[in-house]
Formats: C-alpha cells, structure tokens, sequence
C-alpha cells in the first residue's frame, strides 16, 4: 500500500477543474469576475503544487508502472500544461494587478482554449498513469 501515490493526482485533479471552472465562468453569455479569477488562481496555485509533487513520487518510486507508456507521455505533455498556466496566470494577474492593457486581454483570451484543451489532455494521460500504477498502491 502506497497511498503517497495519491496525493499528486488528488491535488493535480483539483487543478484541472479549477481550469475547466475558469474557462467555463469566462466563455458563456454571462461572464462572472471574482469567481474567474478565485478558479484562475486556484488553478495555478494547484498546478504548481502538483507538478513538483508528482515529480518526486516518480523519483521516490522508481517510476513504477504497469502501463509505462501512459506516464512517459504525461510526462512530456506536463512541460507544455505547465508553461500555459504559467503564462496564463501571469497575464490574468497581471491584469488584475496593473490594469487591463488591451493585447495582455487579447492574448489571455484567445490562449485560454489551449490552455483548457493541454489541461484535459494532461488528467486524461493522468487517469492512464493512475490506472497504471493502481496494483502498486492497493497491491495486486
Ligand atoms: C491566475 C489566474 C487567472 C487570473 C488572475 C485571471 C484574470 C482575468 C482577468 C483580469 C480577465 C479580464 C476580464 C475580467 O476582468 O474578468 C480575464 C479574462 C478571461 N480569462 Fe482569465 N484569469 C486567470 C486564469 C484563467 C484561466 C486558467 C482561463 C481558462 C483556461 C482563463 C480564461 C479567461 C477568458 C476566456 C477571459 C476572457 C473573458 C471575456 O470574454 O471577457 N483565465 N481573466
Ligand atoms: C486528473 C489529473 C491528473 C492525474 C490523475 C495525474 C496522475 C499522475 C500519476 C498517477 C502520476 C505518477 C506518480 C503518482 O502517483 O503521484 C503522475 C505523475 C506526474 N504528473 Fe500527473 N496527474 C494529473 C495531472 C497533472 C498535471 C495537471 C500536471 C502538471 C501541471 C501533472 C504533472 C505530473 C508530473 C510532472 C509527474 C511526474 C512524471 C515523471 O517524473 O516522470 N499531472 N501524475
């Protein structure tokens, strides 16, 4: 039993709806404000917990998988999740912190659908690894 490995897709689960959360707040007829930039920043608080975190239970671990191939590809895509958020979560709070400047709104707008897109595609490669290592944590 290795419930540590828990702990990264908990909190990395958390920030992919914190991002599906801020998109969806952002994208319908009616826009909402305060709650776009609590899920915004949630979701960039969670991702940069959830990443290092994840990173030292593969190294902790060795990396067990029975279906390495789904971690190696979470893996990669991580590099790019990460890079968005970042940059998205600069421009959002940049924003809100010096003033919205016309292309910093124009550019954080039109990344957010990539942003959405990476985040889905990373806790989908996340449910594989999870799948993955499932007889590592409950034994098999
Ligand atoms: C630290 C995180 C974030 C902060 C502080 C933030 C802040 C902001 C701000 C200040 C605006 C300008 C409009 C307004 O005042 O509400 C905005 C717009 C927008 N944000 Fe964010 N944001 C963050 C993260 C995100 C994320 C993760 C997404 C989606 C993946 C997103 C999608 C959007 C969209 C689509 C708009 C344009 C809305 C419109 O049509 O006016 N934001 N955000
Ligand atoms: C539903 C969402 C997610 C799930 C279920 C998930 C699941 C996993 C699992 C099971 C592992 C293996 C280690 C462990 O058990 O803790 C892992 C590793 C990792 N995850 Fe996630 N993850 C998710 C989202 C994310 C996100 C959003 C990021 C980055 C922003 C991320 C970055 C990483 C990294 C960097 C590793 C270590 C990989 C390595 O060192 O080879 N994950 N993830």
């Amino acid at each position: 039993m290795e419930l540590s490995l828990l702990v990264h897709p908990a909190i990395a689960a958390g920030a992919v709806v914190s991002v599906l959360a801020a998109y969806l707040l952002k994208v319908r007829t009616k826009l909402y404000f305060r709650l776009h930039y609590a899920a915004g920043i949630l979701a960039f608080a969670l991702s940069m917990f959830a990443f290092p975190l994840g990173l030292f239970l593969v190294y902790t671990n060795g990396g067990v998988s029975v279906f390495p191939e789904a971690l190696t590809f979470h893996t990669v895509s991580f590099f790019a999740a990460v890079g968005l958020i970042v940059v998205q979560g600069g421009l959002g709070m940049g924003m809100l912190l010096f003033g919205r400047k016309r292309d910093v709104y124009r550019t954080h707008k039109r990344m957010a659908k990539y942003v959405l897109i990476v985040f889905l595609l990373q806790g989908a490669l996340g449910l594989l690894t999870l799948y993955g290592i499932l007889p590592f944590i409950f034994g098999s």
